[in-house]
């Protein structure tokens, strides 16, 4: 009696852990702990992608438990008929659950090749937006300057306040002054590591306006939770106005600097 009583008991906990997975993600929505809203172009295709995993995953996490739930219920200690007997496993079982996982990450793997290089190959033919760099713990954003250019003397330098037009394609530059970090924009679908001693290009159109967060993805020091920034995606007429705004902010602040000093700044 103890016995069945027991194997009911473990049954029961094995069989929570599907229910509460699978309920765990049905509820997630309901209390914002799910993906954040999308403003990016390429962000469907990036969720999409997400959820077929999601899917293909959680039916395969499903049946299995729910076949680990069934075999602790039904052969527990009080239905067994005498000791448990050893096999030495099935060569076609092993072929199949060999070739099945296989088939299902060689097809996953062609399937998101065409995603993956409209976010990271299909670079937008332009000069950067604007530089990023990450150093211990904030962004350090530079502006071309009216002459469109980076690393010249009217680069214009802000902090952590991103600013971009809505609609256009933005391409980013994106560098470290130290370690690792990892440039990650949650509501444009945006992950990507900043490598020291690298000039990495990071792309992506903005679909809606609205202020966002820029988070460090990369543990990367004591004040990595506070790596903060944000980024305002606007209209091209708001764009301008506050790049202008920008402008004068700084030159009001600082000496104009030489042509000769061109040669310093430069990278
Ligand atoms: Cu930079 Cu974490």
């Amino acid at each position: 009696m103890r016995s069945r009583l027991l194997g009911i008991i473990w049954s029961l906990v094995f069989l929570a852990v599907p229910v509460l997975g699978v309920a765990t993600f049905a509820v997630a929505p309901a209390f914002d702990i799910w993906l954040p809203e999308n403003v990016s172009e390429h962000g469907p295709t990036v969720d999409g992608l997400f959820m077929f995993i999601l899917v293909l995953t959680g039916v395969v996490f499903v049946v299995t438990e729910g076949l680990l739930f069934w075999f602790l219920w039904k052969y527990d200690a009080a239905h067994a008929q005498g000791p448990a007997t050893y096999r030495h496993g099935s060569h076609s079982l092993e072929v199949v659950w060999t070739i099945l996982p296989a088939g299902v990450l060689l097809f996953l793997a062609i399937y998101q090749m065409n995603s993956w290089a409209d976010i990271k190959m299909r670079r937008p033919a332009m000069s950067p937006t604007v530089e990023v760099v990450g150093r211990q713990f904030e962004w350090r954003l530079r502006y071309p300057g009216r002459d469109g250019m980076l690393g010249t003397p009217d680069d214009l330098f802000i902090v952590n306040d991103l600013h971009v037009p809505v609609d256009e394609d933005i391409l980013v530059q994106l560098k470290s002054a130290d370690v690792l970090h990892s440039f990650f924009l949650p509501n444009l679908r945006i992950k990507q590591d900043a490598v020291p001693g690298m000039k990495i290009p990071v792309w992506f159109k903005a679909t809606q306006t609205g202020e966002f967060d820029i988070v460090c993805a990369e543990l990367c020091g004591w004040g990595h939770y506070k790596m903060k920034g944000h980024i305002t995606i606007e209209s091209r007429e708001d764009f301008d106005s506050w790049i202008e705004k920008k402008y004068a902010e700084q030159e009001s602040t600082q000496p104009v600097a030489e042509p000769s000093d061109a040669v310093a700044i430069a990278d």
